[in-house]
C-alpha cells in the first residue's frame, strides 16, 4: 500500500472564540483537511455544532471539511451537511437508519461517503458496502470526547480490512499521537485523525509530519 498519507485536523476540543485562529494554525501545520466531530447527545455522550457553524467554517478555510456524524439519525440532516459545505461524510453502522440509502444520499449529492465503525463493532459488518463506499473509519477510541487513550485492539480491524480492500481509504480516529502512529501506518491505514496531538504540540507542522509518518 503506497498510498499518500492523508493527515485530517478535529477541532473538538478546540476554543470556538478564536476559530480563525484554530483553522489557521491547521493550514499553517499543513494538514489536508478538518474534520469535524457532529454530536448529538444521543449517539454519543457529547453535544457539539451543526451545519450553521459549519457554514461559517466554510467561509474561514480552503481547506476541505470532512462531517464525523456522531448523531442517531444521520439520513435526515446528511443533506444539510452537505449544502454546508462538506466534501465527505462518515456516519456510523451503529447509528439508526438504511445504509444502503445513506450511501445513495451522500453520493447524489456528489460527497464522498465513509463508513464508521465503534471500535467493539466487527469488521464483517462493513464488508457488504465496501464497493459502494469511499472509505472506512476505524475508531480507536469511543465517540464523544477528543484526548482519550487508543484502543490498540482496533489494528487487526485494519490490517482485516487493508487485506480484503487493498486500495480503499482506511481512516483511524482518536488517541493517534507519536507513540501510537507508527502501529496505525504499519496496519495499512492512510487517513490519519486527530485533534490533542496537533493542537498539543509546540510545532503543529511538526505533529502533522510525523503523523504522516515523517521524522522530520
Ligand atoms: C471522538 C472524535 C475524534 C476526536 C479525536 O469522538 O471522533 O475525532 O476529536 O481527538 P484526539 O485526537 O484528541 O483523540
Ligand atoms: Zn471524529
Amino acid at each position: 500500500m503506497n498510498k499518500k498519507i492523508h493527515v485530517s485536523v478535529s477541532i473538538l476540543a478546540e476554543d470556538f472564540s478564536i476559530l480563525g485562529e484554530v483553522l489557521k494554525t491547521i493550514e499553517d501545520a499543513r494538514g489536508d483537511s478538518v474534520h469535524l466531530d457532529i454530536l448529538d447527545g444521543v449517539f454519543a455522550p457529547n453535544l457539539s455544532f451543526g451545519p450553521v457553524v459549519i457554514k461559517g467554517i466554510r467561509k474561514l478555510t480552503t481547506l476541505p471539511l470532512h462531517a464525523h456524524l456522531m448523531i442517531q439519525y444521520p439520513e435526515k440532516y446528511l443533506a444539510d451537511y452537505i449544502d454546508a459545505g462538506c466534501s465527505q461524510i462518515y456516519f456510523h453502522l451503529e447509528s439508526e437508519g438504511n445504509p444502503e440509502k445513506i450511501i445513495k444520499g451522500i453520493h447524489s449529492r456528489k460527497a464522498k461517503c465513509g463508513i464508521v465503525l465503534n471500535p467493539d463493532t466487527s469488521v464483517d459488518t462493513v464488508v457488504p458496502y465496501l464497493e459502494k463506499i469511499d472509505s472506512v473509519l476505524i475508531m480507536s477510541v469511543h465517540p464523544g470526547f477528543s484526548g482519550q487513550k487508543f484502543i490498540p485492539e482496533v489494528l487487526s480491524k485494519i490490517k482485516n480490512i487493508r487485506k480484503i480492500s487493498p486500495e480503499l481509504d482506511i481512516a483511524v480516529d482518536g488517541g493517534i499521537n507519536d507513540k501510537t502512529i507508527d502501529s496505525i501506518l504499519e496496519s495499512g491505514a492512510n487517513v490519519i485523525i486527530a485533534n490533542s496531538f496537533v493542537f498539543s504540540s509546540k510545532d503543529s507542522a511538526k505533529a502533522v509530519r510525523r503523523l504522516k509518518g515523517l521524522n522530520e
